[in-house]
């Protein structure tokens, strides 16, 4: 088979490496790619959301499947566009990625089916929203309705924070059109668990549970940031848990998308908080998380192709999905500055060493190749993954890895994976 897979982060790198290793694959494209897919895969200089641009090059080199990364091109319709054109492809609809990219869809649905999420309100105008603020009071979470690149999310510890939250959103339009709307919500308390689940509209098999570390400094502290690690199975997701979740939120979701005429194909992402009232949805993604797929897909001991095509053929009931009885951690290097400004070029150095150690692998985010070197080309520059027999050993081997790798202004935190 011939496979390309759209993007170009460390989730494309751990993909790219996971389709790999199916026997199924005789070549793989990735568009656009990083430094360290193009030395897996061919890399073609095809931008993630230039739909058109993607179908033209998977009708030209005869694609058998494309695998789709982010959000973006989902939610622009890449899977209806190939469909159209009789390409086959993993990923929701555009319809279907309406869960991801309206967070007012998302909140309605689960209103509607009985799906437990924060109370929330929704508005179109900012007086409101901040009547509404100072009727609830704070903590609260303000949200614009669309795509914001993972920003659009604000936690008001204040009414003012919140009056400054709404005002960027729906005034300076921080995030433009997504801002039209926002939802305004009740601010839970809890741990994290991230669930991905494949399914194919009918069918849910969740794959193990993972956490992301969002923050960028030590013990969550600092603004957030596109993730600086990751770890999987989370200890706080019991199999009572995961049984609750699997029923109430993954099954329940399925069911209503499909009611809803927008039936669900590809990975589900549920973010949950496990809050003292239970599980509730914070968020919807309708893809593979990133930094999450880099600790979740080295644990996968099934063919990721087998099981994508299963999905697509609808028939993801027949196939046995097993999990290696590990754990996995991810510390990503970040550029010095990130996630504010930062400069790029920089070198880096001791990629070769750390790829030889045993159950350690690098996935490249932001690198870039320059005069036969690879340097840094984003903020979040690679992330280091280990497996161990415990998040402990896990943990100790992907900081063995992290300390050995070189590039000026790294900076990573120190805590991925250790006294969870
Ligand atoms: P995003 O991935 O950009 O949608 O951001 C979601 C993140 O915002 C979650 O991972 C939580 O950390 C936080 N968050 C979202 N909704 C709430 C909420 N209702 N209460 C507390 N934190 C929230
Ligand atoms: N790790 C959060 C996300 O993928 O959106």
């Amino acid at each position: 088979m011939k496979i390309m897979v759209v993007g170009s982060g460390g989730r494309e790198h751990t993909l790219t490496w996971k389709i790999m290793q199916s026997p199924l694959v005789d070549e793989i494209y990735c568009a656009p790619g990083n430094a360290g897919i193009s030395k897996l895969a061919n890399c073609v200089d095809i931008s993630a959301e230039d739909i058109k641009g993607l179908a033209d090059f998977a009708l030209d080199k005869k694609i058998d499947l494309t695998v789709v990364g982010p959000e973006a091109p989902l939610a622009l319709g890449i899977v209806d566009e190939f469909a159209r054109r009789g390409l086959k492809i993993f990923g929701p609809s555009k319809n279907a990625a309406q869960l991801e990219g309206s967070k007012i869809f998302a909140k309605e649905l689960m209103k509607k089916y009985g799906i437990p999420t924060a109370e929330y309100k929704v508005f179109d105008n900012p007086k409101e929203a901040q009547d509404f603020v100072k009727e609830i009071g704070t903590p609260v979470v303000i949200k614009a309705d669309g795509l914001a690149a993972g920003k659009g999310v604000i936690i008001a510890q204040t009414e003012k924070e919140a009056a400054a939250g709404i005002r960027r959103i729906m005034k300076d339009r921080e995030f433009g059109s997504a801002g039209d709307r926002i939802v305004v919500e009740e601010c839970l308390v809890g741990r994290e668990v991230s669930i991905l689940a494949f399914t194919d509209g009918e069918t849910v098999v969740p794959m193990v549970s993972s956490q992301d570390h969002k923050r960028v400094y030590d013990n969550d502290e600092g603004p957030n940031t596109g993730g600086m690690g990751a770890f999987a199975p989370s200890p706080f997701y019991t199999p009572e848990l995961a049984q609750i979740v699997e029923r109430d939120v993954l099954q329940k979701t399925v069911e209503a998308m499909k009611k809803e005429g927008c039936p669900y194909k590809g990975v589900l992402y549920a973010g949950l908080m496990l809050t003292s009232k239970g599980v509730k949805v914070l968020e919807y993604n309708c893809r593979f998380g990133d930094p999450e797929t880099q600790v979740v897909l080295p644990l996968l001991e099934t063919d990721l192709v087998h099981i994508m095509e299963a999905i697509i053929e609808d028939r993801l009931d027949e196939i046995e999905i097993k999990w290696k009885n590990k754990k996995a951690v991810c510390v990503v290097m970040a550029s010095g500055g990130y996630p504010m400004d930062y400069d790029k070029g920089f070198e880096i150095k001791g990629l070769e060493e750390v790829e030889k150690l045993e159950g350690v692998y690098i996935f490249h985010a932001g690198t870039a190749i320059k005069d036969g070197k690879i340097v840094t080309s984003g903020g979040r520059v690679l992330g280091v993954t280990a497996l161990g027999d415990e998040l402990k050993s896990a943990a100790e081997k992907a900081y063995t890895g992290v300390e050995r790798i070189y590039f000026e202004g790294a900076h990573y935190r120190k805590d991925i994976g250790i006294n969870q």
